[in-house]
């Protein structure tokens, strides 16, 4: 596995399940985008036009975060924060609302479960909301995870799995006779594998010694994240995730069972950069403060950026890619956290079986592939 973030940790895990002898390459294990992520498990709020097949698979994956988090609690004694709080989308002027009429409309074509509130009935859900909210959808399904404590969970759950960790960058893949081999790693140690999972969230494009016609097309899209506390004198501030679209951008509140508030996220093509600024920061708190004006009495105790990877169709790549041995498993972009339980399933099966199951098939990395791979020769 090379990666160790929460993709690459529940893949391992799951494989290892499944009695196959793994290793994780990453020089810390367990961070990555999900020490940034809110956790939100937003498969209907987070629905945009054309990606309805992905909908399938973020719903399909939410189906299965019950029964993935008992598991993993009751393997590791470790509680994951999973919170089925459901999520309530507001509008603060015409112009959200006409957007939230037409995602309303979307998720009924859909199929889907929301129901459309008044401002006031908003308010008597959330009475921190502000006066000028005019509407809203309330989706009792979509629900929240932890993910540094789901990273910590499953960091225990490999250990415990027999998995075994390499804490150091991998250099190269190593191809042997048109197949992947396994990887050097940049201590010099030279690990062999009959399968490599290449899991390295928005880095996972640029793993010398991956021929240019296999390298996954994902790129950085970085997320500005704050996250503030709850003093015990004003709970319950917020009895759910609470979000909203101002302006354009996209301002979400994940209310956590700790007292922890988690206030997201900015969404900047700005490469590898994860510098915090000024101005993320202001449009964050400016925005939250229009949902929730109490916002700004709360003590504010993390500022930080992450990197969503990003596909040229925002869905993952699952599966085997054109050169043998080497499968994919990144480009989760907004949906990694969601996508958790049903990446380290499908991911599993395919390493034990060979074969990848119907629910990631249309997600195959090989959508994006136009020439087969380039012959690599390297010594073994
Ligand atoms: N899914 C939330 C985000 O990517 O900001």
């Amino acid at each position: 596995m090379v990666g160790g973030g929460i993709i690459g940790l529940v893949t391992a895990w799951r494989a290892a399940r499944r009695g196959l002898r793994t290793a994780v390459v990453d020089p810390d294990p367990g961070g990555g985008a999900a020490r940034v992520a809110a956790g939100m498990l937003a498969a209907v709020t987070e629905l945009h036009y054309g990606e309805e097949t992905l909908l399938g698979l973020n719903l399909a994956s939410a189906a299965r975060y019950p029964a993935f988090v008992a598991e993993l609690e009751e393997s590791t004694g470790h509680d994951v924060g999973y919170r089925a709080c459901g999520t309530l989308a507001v509008a603060l002027d015409a112009d959200d609302r006409a957007h939230l009429r037409e995602l309303h409309a979307l998720q009924t074509r859909c199929g889907l479960s929301s129901e459309w509130l008044s401002g006031r009935e908003c308010r008597r859900l959330e009475p921190m909301l502000a006066p000028g909210v005019r509407g809203g959808l309330r989706v009792d399904g979509d629900h929240q995870v932890d993910p540094r404590r789901l990273a910590a969970a499953l960091l225990v759950a490999c250990e415990r799995a027999g998995v075994v960790f390499h804490r150091v960058l991998a250099e190269r893949l190593t191809v042997v006779r048109d197949r992947a081999r396994g990887v050097l790693l940049t201590d010099g140690e030279e690990l062999t594998a009959d399968q490599v999972v290449l899991a390295a969230g928005s880095l996972s494009g640029r793993l010398a010694g991956v021929p240019d016609e296999v390298l996954p097309p994902v790129r950085p899209v970085k997320g500005q994240v704050l996250r503030l506390r709850i003093p015990a004198a004003y709970a319950p501030f917020l009895s759910r995730t609470v979000r909203a679209v101002v302006r354009g951008s996209h301002v979400y509140l994940v209310p956590r069972a700790n007292g922890e508030l988690v206030v997201g996220a900015t969404s900047e093509e700005l490469g590898w950069d994860t510098t915090v600024t000024a101005g993320g920061v202001y449009e964050l708190l400016r925005d939250a403060h229009e949902l929730v004006p109490g916002i700004t009495e709360l003590p504010l105790t993390e500022t930080l950026a992450g990197l969503r990877p990003a596909s040229p169709d925002n869905a993952p790549l699952l599966g085997p890619s054109a050169l043998p041995g080497l499968h994919l498993a990144t480009g989760h972009y907004r949906n990694g956290v969601l996508l958790t339980p049903l990446t380290g399933d499908v991911m599993a099966e395919l390493l034990t079986t060979g074969a990848l199951p119907d629910e990631a098939r249309p997600f195959t990395p090989r959508r994006f592939s136009t020439t087969p791979p380039v012959r690599q020769e390297q010594p073994a």
